[in-house]
């Protein structure tokens, strides 16, 4: 299943790629705690109806169901979008999958195979077990790799990079999957971009990631052959995620304080996620940083 992976080091200037999976390492068993207990578990942002601001003052239960229902209808929205119920891709390439949510997701709504590809070897034996759980070890299969040294062609209709694209170097990132595609294939990304970059530094500082401009992403697709086919702009619509995640955050804080029971996450890290999530939900309210839906597609060179 691995076969076709080289992992080697891709040390990239300025950014320490070996922190990426250092960081997701330390985070994994906090992930499955907040948004488990799956199988579909997602580390990403949610969606919520244009305008909706739903109200935070009910039980952490509700607010975690609340998470998982947003982070699941922006891939409904996403594969709408790019298509998918029409034409669901045979062989789909999922770049940075994380603990399985999306691969798991892609295969269970659209009969699709999926390779998942994460950088952080904790994830595997977790994903793993999630797919078995979803009864869908054949058609979802998790691989332990860096997406710089993907060598596969030709070998998927499809690939989706869903919040994952932050950590990774762009032109090389394009030019693998373009490699990877059968021609007229697709390349779907969420993600978030810089628009003010006085933020940079504390955004980056905080995920760990080096998120680039729209810009920045258009030139390294065309320059790999790419065309940008979808563009859509869906800040005002995860921003409420903040204050939702936010939410769930202060009530396990709560709990802890009154049962005298300490939650898995450690109290500091709770704390400085509460005190950062206002600061994040200013950044998207005033666009400094947007999140898009991106669709790429191969060109006839
Ligand atoms: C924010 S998580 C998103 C996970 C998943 N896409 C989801 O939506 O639940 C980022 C993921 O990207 C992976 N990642 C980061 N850099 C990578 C790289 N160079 N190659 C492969 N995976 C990478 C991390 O291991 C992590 O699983």
């Amino acid at each position: 299943m691995d076969n076709n992976l080289v992992i080697e080091d891709a040390a990239t200037a300025g950014f320490d790629e070996a922190q990426v999976p250092l960081y997701y390492s330390r985070k994994t068993a906090d992930i499955l705690h907040k948004y488990g207990p799956g199988p579909r578990i997602h580390f990403h942002m949610g969606m919520f109806e244009a305008g909706a601001t739903p109200n935070t003052t009910v039980s952490q239960r509700v607010i975690r169901r609340r998470l998982l229902e947003s982070q699941e209808a922006v891939l409904h929205h996403a594969a709408a979008s790019w298509g998918v119920p029409a034409a669901p891709p045979r062989d789909l390439l999922d770049i940075g999958c994380g603990v399985g949510g999306g691969a798991i997701y892609w295969a269970q709504e659209y009969g699709t195979l999926v390779k998942g590809l994460t950088v952080t070897g904790e994830h595997v034996p977790i994903m793993r077990d999630l797919v078995r759980r979803a009864g869908m070890q054949n058609r979802v299969t998790a691989a332990l790799g860096d997406i710089h040294d993907l060598r596969e062609q030709h070998a998927y209709d499809a690939a989706v990079a869903i919040e994952s694209s932050g950590y990774m170097d762009r032109e090389r990132l394009f030019s693998v999957v373009a490699k990877a595609l059968r021609p007229g294939g697709w390349f779907g990304i969420q993600e978030h971009f810089l628009c003010r970059p006085e933020w940079t530094d504390f955004i980056d500082g905080y995920y760990k990631t080096r998120l680039g401009t729209l810009t920045e992403y258009i030139n390294a697709a065309h320059a790999a052959g790419f065309e940008l086919e979808q563009d859509e702009d869906i800040t005002d619509r995860v921003a409420e995620f903040w204050v939702q995640s936010m939410a769930w955050t202060t009530a396990e804080l709560e709990n802890a304080d009154r049962t005298g029971v300490p939650s898995p996450i450690r109290r500091e890290r709770l704390m400085e996620s509460e005190r950062t999530h206002g600061k994040l939900f200013r950044i998207w309210r005033d666009h400094a940083v947007e999140t898009r839906l991106l669709l790429f597609r191969l060109g006839d060179r």
